[in-house]
């Protein structure tokens, strides 16, 4: 697939047919994530990979999440009831996705703080590349906020920062194209 096209047609995509996905598909996807650069290409992530009975149990817990977050949804979308339906039952589903990613990053050079940068790169080659292969993925991170320790209990995943849930399976919707603001760049020089 062109990169152009890949970059500008891959959407986040909320609703997802129950299909399974081929491990050896998941696998090339994840191979294509690590090639993202990383600070001091330490390449300080870690992704689990989730279907069956855990994602059964991380579903319950990302459910549990919606409680905590609710109030703020409601101030910022205070007449529109549907938008916060919708979330609800995101936070309750992951629209259906038959493997959730669960992607971590791990210690900046100086050994202390989180990089949470390099694994971010990594997601985004992730998207591209599922997309390329027919699947639909969202950055879904409401539920770190709130229930990351949970999260971790469940996955026996310690020392690690989480930094975004990803639901991914073959789209059961074509989602809209939100339009892109132009005017972020400064020109200095020129
Ligand atoms: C840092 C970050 C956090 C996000 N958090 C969420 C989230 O919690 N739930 C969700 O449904 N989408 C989330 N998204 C997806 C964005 O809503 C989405 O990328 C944006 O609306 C643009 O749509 P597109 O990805 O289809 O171009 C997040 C994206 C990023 C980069």
């Amino acid at each position: 697939m062109e990169l152009v096209k890949a970059i500008k047609e891959r959407r986040s995509v909320r609703k997802f047919k129950t299909d399974p996905i081929p491990q050896s598909t998941l696998q090339e996807i994840l191979s294509l994530a690590i090639w993202a650069p990383s600070a001091m290409n330490l390449q300080d992530w870690f992704f689990v990979v989730v279907q069956g009975r855990k994602k059964e149990e991380f579903l319950k817990i990302s459910a549990s999440a919606f409680a905590v977050i609710k109030p703020s949804l409601e101030k910022t979308f205070k007449d529109k009831p549907k938008i916060i339906e919708g979330m609800k039952t995101f936070f309750e589903t992951f629209g259906g996705a038959p493997v959730i990613i669960i992607a971590y990053g791990g210690k900046l050079p100086n050994g202390q703080d989180d990089d949470v940068w390099s694994v971010s790169l990594a997601v985004q080659n992730l998207m591209l590349a599922a997309y390329e292969r027919g699947l639909g993925t969202t950055w879904m991170d409401g539920v770190v906020f709130a229930k990351e320790k949970e999260i971790n209990d469940l996955l026996g995943i310690k020392g690690r920062k989480l930094v975004c849930t990803i639901p991914i399976g073959y789209p059961a919707e074509e989602p809209r194209v939100p339009p892109r603001h132009e005017n972020k760049i400064e020109w200095i020089g020129f």
